[in-house]
């Protein structure tokens, strides 16, 4: 298992927690996994260096006091392991053009400040994810339903490669939990919460104080017809809010619906913001101790890297061989 988080906030917010980080945690108990702050990723829009620093520690932190075990996952920061960038570059070399204009999160990343400004980086974004899973002989990727094309993409490349040069790569598939995969903005339900697009009362971050989380969710867009119901389509306020309750406490949602029947939006919210609340103060408590210490912060990132690395090296060993490169020494 291999996946990767952008360290662009302060904080994680609820649907990184739940449509992957989660997962992360639960999968270390049965599989060989490695997880990635993708502070590559991060550059291909403008940061400002000590921001950049600040949130790669505030990312790794947060996976650390989310759960994730340093003696059972490998947790390392992408930049400490050059295999990326470096297979990322062969990878664009079979790469077409069009093939990733395709790209919709280039799309609509670069809808904003318009494709002239959008970097070459971040049109080569999902070739370096792909590099990112590649690298480790990756079976399955667990994310949230945004990253599926990206996943496809890496497919794609796989297929090639092997097919161009000989078997070189496993070919990897995505680990999506159809439930938690699209948690949506809590004031905008037709759009998923994220960093870049949410305004701050659409998102609940991991970090945030238990007043800020209740106040948001007592905000939080529903509709006029006041039943605790699931309905997708006519009801995407509300069926978001159970999902996060059921994925938090563990409750099936029609479990919920029954025991909310007529009880009201209010009743509803309520307990949702203490559920909320309870499921992230251990991890915001845990993530202030762990960024006390920096030094040993850094010490368990570059443990990570380096147990990375021994895996990342023989793969791109082999990558160079069968592409045609002189051996270095
Ligand atoms: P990023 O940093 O945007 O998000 C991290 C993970 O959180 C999931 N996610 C969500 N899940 C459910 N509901 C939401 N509203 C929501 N918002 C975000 C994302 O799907 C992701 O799993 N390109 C990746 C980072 C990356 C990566 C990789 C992932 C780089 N290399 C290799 C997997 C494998 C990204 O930007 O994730």
């Amino acid at each position: 298992m291999f996946s990767g988080i952008q360290p662009t906030a302060d904080s994680f917010h609820i649907g990184n927690y739940l449509g992957a980080l989660r997962q992360w945690v639960a999968l270390q108990e049965t599989h060989d996994t490695v997880y990635c702050v993708v502070d590559l990723h991060a550059i291909t829009v403008p940061q400002q260096p000590a921001d950049l620093r600040r949130r790669t520690r505030v990312a790794a932190a947060q996976l650390f006091a989310a759960g994730l075990d340093p003696d059972r996952s490998i947790v390392f920061v992408q930049s400490h392991v050059p295999e990326h960038a470096e297979l990322a570059w062969v990878l664009s070399c079979i790469t077409g053009f069009g093939e990733a204009s395709r790209m919709v999160q280039f799309k609509d990343k670069s809808a904003k400040s318009g494709a002239e400004a959008a970097s070459v980086g971040l049109f080569t974004y999902p070739i370096l994810q792909a590099a990112d899973i590649l690298l480790y002989d990756t079976d399955q990727v667990p994310v949230g339903e945004d990253q599926r094309q990206h996943l496809e993409l890496t497919r794609d490349l796989a297929q090639r490669f092997n097919h161009r040069f000989g078997q070189t790569f496993v070919v990897p598939g995505p680990y999506i939990l159809p439930d938690v995969a699209k948690i949506t903005d809590l004031q905008d339900p037709s759009i998923k919460m994220s960093k870049s697009a949410s305004a701050p009362q659409g998102i609940i971050d991991v970090l945030e104080d238990p007043g800020s989380v209740r106040r948001k969710i007592m905000r939080a867009v529903t509709d006029t017809d006041g039943e605790v119901r699931a309905d997708e389509e006519a009801k995407p306020g509300v069926t978001n809010l159970l999902r996060i309750y059921s994925a938090l406490a563990g409750v099936p949602v029609a479990e919920l619906e029954t025991r909310y029947a007529g009880a009201g939006y209010g009743t509803f919210k309520k307990e949702l913001a203490e559920i909320v609340v309870d499921a992230l103060a251990p991890v915001r408590e845990r993530t202030e101790k762990l960024l006390a210490n920096e030094t040993e912060l850094d010490r368990m990132l570059a443990t990570g890297a380096a147990k990375a690395h021994a895996l990342a090296g023989p793969t791109f060993a082999r990558v160079r061989d069968k592409v045609g490169f002189l051996p270095a020494s």
